[in-house]
């Protein structure tokens, strides 16, 4: 029971990873707010954790919307009057090729994963300054895509880029403080996802686009396939809390995609050399 007695916030937590990620606090016996726009998912996720004995508060968030993010933060500090783990995991996804995706694609993916991120990082870190408890700890969800970029994501697999960003940044500013930051790096999970970023879309937007083609093509650039790349999101986290524990700065969930990585970093390498040949 490691998180005996702490809390842990976790936003995007009515579905997919961010449920996974509950399941895994709650079993540890952590408290928890989770915060979802899908409100009634944030109920059922917390009247699960509730019959399996945790404290649990959920409530319906918009992490886009300031006020929204920091309502919540009021809520959880008046039942719980700290926090100790903030997992800002929201994150939207909209494909389109560079030459289709619309004003409205990108501010909203942007102002989402983005300054979603942010909004929530912003309203929690006094709770989690508050807290005399032990190890405190921001999650980030980026994403493998980080990593392996396919067509068609350059909304998305930029907020993702600024995540990490921002989440380097975070880790340096806070270090100090005992507040440790790490990032996770999912690869592709059988969740709601594609779903769940339609029906979160605001509706003044226009409708959300999903094409088949772009989903096909942005796999095959980005060399996955259901085997090399596809886990739940149980299996995903299967390792956090050990990785946690060990405050590591970056988590790799699943997903057979280390040689890009190691080609990736040559070249930036090689870069160097190139360079250095001629000062
Ligand atoms: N599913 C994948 O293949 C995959 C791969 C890499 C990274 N990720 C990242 O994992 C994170 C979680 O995604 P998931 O796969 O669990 O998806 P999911 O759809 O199962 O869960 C996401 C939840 O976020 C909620 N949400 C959406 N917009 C919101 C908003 N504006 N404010 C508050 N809540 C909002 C949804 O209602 C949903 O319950 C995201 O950051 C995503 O980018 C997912």
């Amino acid at each position: 029971m490691e998180y005996q007695g702490r809390t842990v916030v976790v936003t995007g937590a009515g579905s997919g990873l961010g449920a996974a990620m509950a399941d895994l606090f709650a079993a540890e016996g952590a408290g928890l707010a989770l915060l979802d726009i899908d409100g009634d998912r944030a109920q059922e996720k917390a009247a699960e954790l509730r019959a399996r004995g945790a404290d649990v508060i959920a409530m319906p968030v918009d992490v886009a919307d300031k006020p929204s993010v920091e309502a919540a933060a009021a809520r959880v500090e008046q039942h719980f009057g700290c926090c100790d783990v903030v997992c800002p995991n929201v994150g939207v996804q909209q494909f389109g090729a560079i030459d289709k995706l619309t004003d409205n694609d990108w501010s909203w993916v942007h102002t989402v994963n983005v300054m979603g991120v942010i909004h929530t990082v912003n309203a929690f870190l006094p709770l989690l300054r508050k807290s005399k408890g032990g190890s405190r700890h921001i999650l980030l969800t980026a994403s493998a895509s980080y990593f392996t970029p396919g067509v068609r994501m350059a909304a998305y697999v930029a907020t993702k880029y600024a995540v990490v960003g921002y989440g380097e940044v975070l880790r340096m500013e806070l270090a100090g403080e005992g507040i440790n930051v790490s990032m996770l790096f999912p690869a592709g999970m059988t969740t709601r996802h594609l779903e769940s970023s339609i029906a979160a879309r605001p509706k003044a937007l226009g409708e959300s686009k999903l094409n088949r083609d772009d989903i096909e093509a942005m796999m095959a650039s980005a060399g996955i396939t259901q085997e090399n790349h596809l886990a739940t999101a149980e299996h995903a986290v299967r390792n956090l809390l050990g990785e946690l524990r060990e405050n590591q700065p970056y988590i790799i969930t699943h997903g057979a995609y280390k040689a890009q990585v190691e080609s990736q970093q040559r070249k930036v390498l090689e870069a160097f050399d190139r360079m250095l040949a001629n000062p």
